[in-house]
């Protein structure tokens, strides 16, 4: 089998100045790609600005020959988006693959969230998404074809505690995900979402000592490399990448009961209604109401 390469395809990585962005970066230009390195340079907790994290990157990517432009704009802002985007533009003559990647932490519980740190979180993360992805998504709608790779956690998919706008930010990625899987069907864009885990300086406070000697970063690169490359042609996917296992996450919905008119009833079932024995994938919303409703027992009423 031959390699996966990015010869030819032109690249942005929000967030490419530390952690997981550097690695992808690093291994997307080694495979062939022309690399927009972004990242406002700050702290985890998103305070300062700084171009060092993304011109080291660059460095790193030109000292093996590789090819490589660094941007220093903040994901979070429309702006920004559009001069993330503008650099591939005007670098590399297109976008091809975007990794919406930037992010940062502001753990606290509900009780004691200020309205600051929630929206700090939301702004990189789901705002920061939207304002990337739309030039993106225009450019590759252009020239059909696009591979988007959204950035999601296991705190909003499973539940971590102290993380509310944090867990809730990467889930609306999921969200953006299965709409946008949609809206780019036509145009040759598949965007998926990965859950990763890896010891970052994002996650040393969050794990373990002996979780982050587990977790090594260059587990995650494999499984996003693959959902940004050609032979990638699934859409929608949600796949959790960490210390080698690599797996998928998906919304399945339980075989449910039909007929239901009363709380009573609610309750009489209430077993069977949770049961997630035999569950579906639904490809859409239209699909889901659509296949409720053709079921045989409610359509004879
Ligand atoms: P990191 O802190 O090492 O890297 C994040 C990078 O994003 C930093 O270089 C930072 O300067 C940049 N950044 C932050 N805000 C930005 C903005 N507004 N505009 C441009 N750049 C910005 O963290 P790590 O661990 O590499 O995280 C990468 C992504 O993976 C994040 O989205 C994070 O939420 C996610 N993630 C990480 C996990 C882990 O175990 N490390 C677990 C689940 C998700």
């Amino acid at each position: 089998m031959s390699d996966i390469s990015f010869t030819g395809r032109a690249a942005v990585v929000t967030g490419a100045g530390a952690g997981l962005g550097r690695e992808y970066a690093i291994e997307l230009a080694r495979r062939g790609a022309q690399v927009v390195v972004n990242d406002v340079g700050g702290t985890i907790n998103g305070i300062g600005t700084s171009h060092a994290a993304a011109d080291q990157v660059v460095g790193e990517i030109r000292a093996f020959g590789g090819e490589a432009v660094a941007s220093y704009e903040n994901v979070a802002t429309v702006a920004g988006g559009e001069r993330i985007i503008g650099t591939a533009v005007e670098t590399f003559g297109k976008v091809d693959i975007l990794i919406n990647n930037a992010g940062i932490v502001r753990d606290k519980t509900l009780v004691n969230m200020e309205e600051e740190s929630w929206d700090a979180v939301m702004n990189v993360h789901v705002k920061g998404a939207y304002c990337v992805s739309q030039p993106a998504f225009r450019n590759m709608k252009e020239h059909h074809y696009g591979r988007i790779v959204m950035t999601a956690s296991g705190a909003g998919l499973f539940g971590n505690f102290g993380q509310a706008n944090y867990g809730t930010a990467k889930m609306a990625l999921v969200g953006f995900t299965n709409v946008l899987r949609l809206e780019g069907e036509r145009y040759g864009i598949k965007v998926n979402t990965v859950v990763p885990n890896a010891a970052t300086r994002m996650s040393e406070g969050a794990m373990t000592e002996e979780m982050h000697k587990k977790l090594k970063i260059g587990s995650v690169p494999p499984a996003v490399l693959y959902l940004c490359s050609e032979e990638c042609v699934d859409s929608g996917m949600c796949i959790n990448a960490f210390g080698g296992y690599i797996s998928r996450s998906a919304i399945l919905t339980g075989a449910g009961v039909v007929g239901i008119e009363t709380p009573e009833q609610v309750r009489e079932n209430w077993h069977r209604i949770v049961s997630m024995e035999n569950p579906v994938f639904h490809n859409s919303l239209p699909e889901m109401v659509t296949s409720i409703l053709d079921n045989d027992l409610i359509r004879k009423g």
